[in-house]
């Protein structure tokens, strides 16, 4: 069995390659700088090359909602490519690919505080900030359908929640809000400031886990089309502080910056289908938190 996993340098991609470790041959790991999948070419060489059995795509050009914001027509552009590139790939490359999984977005589901269920995806409008990006990395919903049904083409999107963990970006300027918070906690003894009141609500999940189930996901057979990876639950902003102050003995001020945007006020994903699948989640968010804080001591202090 050959997998190939695009995107293998990032964040998720960096999980997967920890949970493999030597155990398997089976994995072919790709960056930007072995193809740039931007261009229609350099898909098929790669496809060709390796003659994988399965793809994880995880390949995007991803950013914080700053750069969302200043070079919408960049994750525009970059991100549609890529995924209509995929597809045409898999369509004309002498060497077919038996199955592809594709990982999107949870931006990509309409801007609202209701639970979202896979089959709500269509149902409204996006946070606006990040459209340009998730609007394009969506089309791979709709590619999936279009080519199964024209071409026999077999993948499959999954959505994950809000992951943290190992590999993520803790860069302050762009990271999300569990690594930035372990940063800040890691970093302050005295104060620690925090952007609006706490209360938003998100529903995280460990990479590891996420990595697990990608990986039982492409070597098994799952029935589904689109998929939500998610705990199903909320935990406030500020239920991750109190978390991350026990585990790292904190001892200072927490201050509330009420005049910066909180964000979304709830964001739940389904996980009902996920569980249908018996697919489960390992990790619980103060164990997640543990493990991130002790990984981030290490590889940054
Ligand atoms: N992180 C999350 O919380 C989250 C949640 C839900 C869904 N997702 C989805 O999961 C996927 C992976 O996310 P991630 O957080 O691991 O992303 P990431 O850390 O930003 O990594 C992106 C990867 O894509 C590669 N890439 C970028 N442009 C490329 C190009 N032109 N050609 C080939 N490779 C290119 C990068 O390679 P180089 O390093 O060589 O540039 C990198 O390996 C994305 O599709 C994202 O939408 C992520």
């Amino acid at each position: 069995m050959r997998i190939l996993v695009t995107g293998s340098s990032g964040f998720i991609g960096n999980n997967i390659k920890d949970i493999i470790g030597q155990s398997s041959n089976d994995f072919i790991f790709v960056t930007s700088k072995d193809y740039n999948l931007e261009l229609q070419d350099e898909f098929y060489s790669m496809i060709n090359d390796i003659k994988p059995n399965k793809i994880i795509h995880l390949a995007a050009y991803s950013g914080g909602i700053k750069a969302n914001r200043d070079f919408p027509a960049d994750f525009y552009h970059r991100n549609l490519y890529m995924i209509n590139n995929l597809f045409l790939a898999l369509l004309k490359s002498k060497h077919k690919v038996e199955k592809t999984l594709i990982t999107i977005g949870g931006c990509s589901y309409p801007d609202t505080s209701d639970i979202l269920f896979e089959d709500n995806i269509w149902n409204g409008f996006p946070q606006i900030d990040s459209a340009p990006y998730s609007l394009a990395k969506k089309t791979a919903i709709i590619a999936s359908y279009a080519f199964k049904k024209q071409y026999n083409i077999n993948s499959q999107v999954v959505i994950p929640a809000n992951v943290y963990g190992k590999y993520d970006n803790f860069d302050l300027d762009t990271s999300h809000v569990i690594p930035a918070l372990v940063k800040k906690f890691i970093d302050n003894k005295n104060i620690i400031k925090i952007w609006g009141d706490g209360n938003p609500v998100r529903d995280f999940i460990y990479s590891e886990d996420l990595a697990k189930i990608l990986i039982k996901i492409i070597y098994n057979d799952y029935n589904f089309d689109l998929l939500n990876i998610s705990s199903g639950k909320g935990v406030s902003i500020k239920n991750v502080v109190k978390s991350l102050i026990q585990i790292t003995n904190y001892n200072g001020k927490i201050e509330y910056d009420k005049s910066k945007p909180s964000g979304q006020s709830v964001k739940i994903f389904s996980n009902k289908e996920m569980l249908k699948l018996d697919l489960k989640l390992e990790t619980d968010l103060f164990e997640g938190l543990k493990k991130t804080v002790i990984w981030f001591q290490k590889n940054y202090s």
